[in-house]
């Protein structure tokens, strides 16, 4: 093991039943500003005091103590004298292990959802919090009586142990979820048991994590030599410059023009890596290649996977020519990752430009964001000096603006929308709303109307705005735009740009639309 992994910092391990709700735990862990690491639930107690932590969070997970093949904890875990808060199945494991299998029973009513929590005698774990909450539980079996030792900090009405703690030990277990934000007060429990309880400082921040994580490639990449797709989204951008960080200049970034994206922003991205960031990045200009390929096509499934493949081919002969190189970086982030668990094998982002590639190209990846949000990203990426504009900018899918002009997609095309799109972009920030939308753009139908311009007939495009608020890209709603601001964006567009006689906008949700027109 690496002297990574045995820094005694000030870590917390969660060991990982399967939970839906483990990356949240341990997001919520940063937020109070303290280091933590995934590992699998059924790791051995030699596994985990090998990384050190100073306590242990048992998250939930699937699984009923008295089910054989339910995952379960290494019963050392318990021994190693440090700290240990379960939650849900993992406060069922804690009463197992002090009580028995018998102290955990299945629920006579099963709690789902928002439930009253009635707080019994005072604890630190709760200081400072009032008497009753609203908490979330979900969960079918519960801890009917608190094992030998231990004493009920709070109930519900269907959960007579909804939080104990060990009178001597310093085991806590709580059945509820206090990292989702429909807990009230759940941060400021996590934050009371981490401060409170284990003693940690707190001293932990972004810096740290960049720090960490420049420590972690070394180690992954050694000598090696890696090769990194930039899309210019957010995710890549922080990926490329956190591993230049690592490794300077093995690092090798290669940016491919697909000619659909943006208005300008082919330039803006390699002039920005290669100028200000000093990364070493090979710009291919293949929109011709790109535009060939989808001439004559039409169907948006079609279109999609003939930019898919296009685009690995460039990106592999590339590659090829470049040389022979160890390690591919991804911008793979937290809600990229199908699967749960840590150690389990990567998943290549399908979502992503340089998803599936092909055999022979298959390269180790490097993913240092793979445990972040998107808001985590974002602040690694201020943190290492990337700007706000990058950082910010709406995400922008892999097939571009291929699924923008819906029809055929031709030069001609999308000339007309881009234009049309960066009047949008402008209008919106220069009303300060661009930051409150979560992703805006403009769609070029395949139809024509009739409009009258001076006192000329015309017989010109639809230029389609699309606005839409969302916390993940889920679900959506349209944007409730000021029709003041609508209005401009319309008469700009129209005397703005050629070929464009019409403006809508569209006031659909997802579902039922999705956010693409494609
Ligand atoms: P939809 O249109 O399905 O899109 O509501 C949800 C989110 O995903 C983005 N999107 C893509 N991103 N490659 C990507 O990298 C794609 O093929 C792709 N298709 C959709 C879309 O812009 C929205 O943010």
């Amino acid at each position: 093991m690496s002297d990574l992994h045995t820094t005694p910092e000030e870590k917390v391990v969660i060991l990982d039943f399967g939970a839906q709700y483990s990356q949240l735990i341990a997001r919520r862990v940063r937020e109070c500003k303290v280091y933590s690491e995934i590992m699998p639930g059924n790791s051995t107690a030699e596994e985990i005091s090998a990384r050190s932590p100073r306590a242990l969070i048992l998250t939930g997970g699937p699984g009923s103590v008295y089910t054989e093949d339910a995952l379960s904890a290494d019963e050392g875990i318990f021994e190693l004298g440090i700290p240990v808060l379960g939650i849900c199945y993992g406060h069922q494991l804690i009463a197992a292990h002090y009580g028995g299998r018998e102290s955990v029973g299945p629920a006579s009513r099963r709690e789902y959802g928002r439930t009253s929590l009635e707080l019994v005698g005072e604890d630190p774990l709760f200081e400072g919090l009032p008497g009753t909450l609203d908490v979330w539980m979900s969960h079918g079996d519960l801890v009917d009586e608190p094992p030998a030792g231990f004493r009920v900090l709070a109930r519900s009405e269907g959960t007579p142990v909804a939080a104990m703690a060990h009178s001597e030990l310093p085991m806590y277990g709580v059945q509820f979820h206090p990292e989702v934000g429909h807990t009230d007060h759940g941060l400021d429990m996590l934050r009371n048991w981490l401060y409170g309880v284990v003693g940690f400082s707190g001293s932990w921040n972004m810096k740290s994590f960049i720090e960490h994580a420049i420590e972690e490639i070394r180690e992954q990449v050694g000598s090696g030599s890696a090769l990194c797709g930039l899309s210019g989204g957010v995710d890549s951008a922080v990926s490329a410059v956190l591993v230049h960080r690592a490794i300077g200049d093995r690092l090798t970034c290669v940016f491919v023009d697909h000619g659909l994206l943006r208005k300008d922003e082919g330039k803006a991205v390699t002039e920005f890596f290669a100028r200000e960031m000093d990364l070493n990045v090979v710009s291919v200009d293949a929109s011709e290649r790109f535009l060939g390929a989808l001439a004559g096509v039409s169907d948006p499934e079609r279109k999609r996977k003939i930019v898919g493949r296009e685009f690995i081919s460039v990106f592999d002969e590339e590659a090829q020519s470049l040389g022979e190189f160890d390690f591919l970086v991804q911008g793979t982030i937290y809600p990229d990752v199908v699967e749960s668990g840590v150690g389990g094998s990567a998943v290549i982002k399908s979502h992503h430009n340089v998803g599936g590639l092909p055999e022979e190209m298959r390269m180790d990846l490097v993913e240092p964001l793979r445990e972040l949000f998107k808001d985590e990203v974002r602040r690694v990426g201020a943190e290492l000096g990337i700007p706000e504009a990058i950082l910010t900018r709406h995400p922008f899918p892999g097939p571009g603006l291929a699924v923008r002009v819906l029809g055929e997609v031709t030069a001609a095309k999308l000339d007309t929308l881009r234009e049309a799109d960066a009047i949008f972009e402008q209008e919106l920030r220069a009303a300060d709303l661009y930051h409150d939308i979560w992703q805006s753009f403009v769609v070029l139908p395949d139809m024509m109307s009739v409009g009258v311009m001076g006192d000329q007939r015309t017989y010109a495009a639809t230029a389609v705005l699309r606005a839409v608020t969302s916390e993940d890209a889920m679900t959506a709603d349209w944007a409730r735009i000021p029709s003041s601001v609508l209005d401009i964006v319309a008469r700009r567009i129209i005397n703005e740009v050629p070929g464009i006689n019409r403006v809508a906008y569209d006031i659909t949700s997802k579902p039922p639309a999705t956010i693409e027109w494609e």
